[in-house]
């Protein structure tokens, strides 16, 4: 939510912060804004509302020299998508430029009391106070920027990572993170602050991932400084060697980052379970689970927390453990788990899934849990974000950077390493057969090449989503392992297309949602041959007789359902607890093409962001 960047070096700023916004839009795009200081010491200030190109257009023509500055990429939190709440902020003498991520909750107060002392503000922003805060104290103590910074952080309650400038010293620019991630990245006689890594890729492979409550002091042609914000004692830095490469970050040839991520998940599913099945697919070896297995063997029950998509994941997640591992799993939004009361034994594990690794309820439920005294095990994607940083162990699901904000690559990763943490545990506890091991393992192996034949259903879909550009409502429905499918199903075509959809149980239409169906709305049942399918075909029956149209995704040879439904698209077979893997690939594509018809921006959707930093 929000991206910050921030360079001082020895080339132009303005392409360096402007690509760098260009690489988090994805946190936020209802404005952006930039903040240079050339070497004289003076300071141009650029913002626009909208998206960063808005921006670039902005600036075109005005003087963008300097060779430090820092930018902004907004969600907007406090204060509408405006022009005068786009960040930097300025500081009421114009003197400091401050960019932020995250939320001042205590913003009222501290504006009150600013107000009192003669402050006046432009924005609607809590940023807006923080800086006038920061010049506040300044000018009261006599002190210096870096100073001030920590004394104003010091008062401050809520989130952020921030970067700050101050006309006339071309050569310093400060940055602090609490609960917001920031990245520092340390190049040749130059330096990058960024949300996270994306913006440094391409300039340095050695990162610093800042740590809550710390302050770094960065300038020109002297070493990094860190401190605490409540001691001068220099802090540790531990430099990391970032594994990301431009390729990465681009789009490839697609049209689009989300379409590139769906084509590119025979390829992630290949990363994702390198070297973690082992003995012909009849063993599966998660390092984070055999390293606990003491944890994982005497565990009493497992609680998954997560939001969003990774929530979806969850679900799949809960029916694995429970069928591999004979071990109870409840999964809980994260949002309502920590201000539910929950009730956390030692004994509990909890699992936190997340793509970004950043999601703040997400990072709020796993310190709850810690403080209950659970191990807490991360299934997350981003390297060295917050919360792998903050579990006791876990397992990254190794998908590579996912850029457009309706996540696809990561979802498949998140259920392909459940699965693996299931089997693997499982094995641990007991409680699962080598031959159900194997069977799974093997299709496992088998599944890029199972995702490869998915995707041949790219150009009959894109014919399909044309049929149903204009609906309004759509229902997906799902039984056992693919309930949770169609949940993700409608939730794709939500974010993307602005087209009301429900997922639901498909037994569970009969009350309530059936009411709703006519020959305007759309179903989407996902049907395939496992355990629960002569239930499903019932589903799609009382759907057909109240005259609503039916989109089945079939098992391949499933020729007896054309009679029934309207279309149907067939995917190859694999073992019941998979499905959802398979499934979900057509549900992206059908969202992905209706959205596009609809002339929509696919990778970046109204009011979304990839990564929710704030509560
Ligand atoms: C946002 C994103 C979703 C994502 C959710 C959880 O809503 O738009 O795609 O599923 O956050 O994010 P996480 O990074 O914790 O998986």
């Amino acid at each position: 939510m929000c991206g910050i960047v921030g360079y001082i070096g020895t080339q132009p700023a303005y392409d360096i912060l402007l690509q760098g916004l260009r690489r988090l839009e994805y946190r936020g795009y209802d404005s952006a804004g930039v903040a240079l200081m050339k070497d004289d010491g003076s300071l141009n200030v650029y913002k626009a509302t909208g998206k960063v190109a808005n921006l670039e257009l902005t600036a075109s023509g005005k003087d963008t020299d300097g060779s430090i500055g820092i930018a902004h990429t907004r969600w907007a939190t406090h204060g509408e998508p405006t022009d005068i709440n786009a960040h930097p902020h300025l500081s009421q003498s114009g003197d400091i430029a401050l960019v932020h991520n995250g939320t001042i909750e205590n913003y009222a107060v501290l504006r009150e009391a600013l107000t009192q002392h003669g402050y006046t503000f432009k924005s609607e922003t809590d940023t807006e106070v923080l800086v006038q805060l920061i010049e506040y104290i300044k000018e009261k103590n006599h002190c210096y920027l870096f100073d001030a910074v920590r004394e104003a952080l010091k008062q401050v309650e809520g989130a952020y990572a921030i970067a700050v400038i101050e006309r006339g010293n071309p050569s310093r620019l400060i940055a602090a993170r609490k609960s917001s991630p920031l990245v520092i990245g340390i190049g040749e006689g130059e330096t990058f602050i960024a949300s996270d890594a994306t913006p440094i890729v391409g300039f340095t492979d050695k990162v610093i991932y800042l740590k809550d409550n710390e302050i770094a002091i960065v300038e020109q042609g002297k070493p990094l400084q860190i401190k605490s914000l409540n001691s001068n004692k220099p802090s540790s830095i531990n430099i990391q060697k970032l594994q990301l490469s431009v390729a990465q970050l681009e789009k490839g040839g697609y049209d689009a980052f989300m379409l590139k991520e769906i084509f590119e998940q025979p390829n992630t599913l290949t990363d994702c379970i390198r070297g973690r099945i082992v003995d012909g697919g009849s063993r599966v070896v998660l390092s984070g689970v055999v390293e606990n297995a003491e944890k994982f063997r005497y565990a009493n029950r497992i609680i998954i927390v997560a939001c969003g998509t990774s929530w979806h994941a969850a679900l799949i997640g809960k029916r694995l453990i429970q069928e591999m591992c004979q071990l109870p799993v409840e999964v809980e939004y994260a949002s309502e788990f920590r201000y539910g009361c929950p009730i956390i034994t030692p004994r509990d594990i909890v699992v936190a899934i997340s793509q970004s690794g950043e999601t703040a309820d997400t990072l709020a439920a796993i310190q709850l849990a810690k403080e209950k005294g659970a191990f807490v095990y991360g299934i997350c994607n981003v390297v060295g974000a917050s919360i792998p940083r903050n579990t006791d162990s876990g397992t990254y699901i190794h998908v590579g950077p996912e850029i457009g904000v309706a996540s696809t690559k990561a979802f498949t990763g998140q259920v392909t390493v459940l699965t693996l943490l299931a089997l693997c545990a499982g094995q641990i506890r007991g409680t699962v057969s080598t031959d159900t091991v194997r069977k799974i393992g093997r299709a496992l192996i088998n599944m890029p090449k199972t995702i490869k034949e998915v995707l041949k259903l790219n150009e009959p879909i894109k014919d399909l989503s044309r049929i149903f550009t204009y609906s309004h409502n759509f229902l997906y429905l799902g039984r056992g392992y693919n309930y949770p499918t169609a949940l993700e199903g409608a939730l794709k075509l939500k974010e993307i297309s602005y087209i009301h959809a429900e997922g639901y149980p498909a037994a569970e239409m009969k009350h309530g949602p059936i009411a709703l169906i006519d020959n305007e709305m759309p179903t989407v049942i996902i049907a395939p041959s496992d355990s629960l399918y002569d239930k499903i075909v019932s589903n799609v029956q009382q759907v057909k007789s109240r005259g609503g149209s039916v989109i089945a995704i079939v098992n391949k040879g499933n020729d007896s359902m054309n009679e029934l439904a309207d279309y149907c698209l067939q995917i190859p077979e694999v073992p019941e607890c998979l499905t959802p893997i398979v499934s979900s690939i057509p549900l992206q594509l059908l969202a992905y093409y209706i959205a596009v018809n609809k002339g929509k921006d696919v990778d970046r959707p109204r009011n979304l962001a990839k990564s929710v930093t704030v509560e």
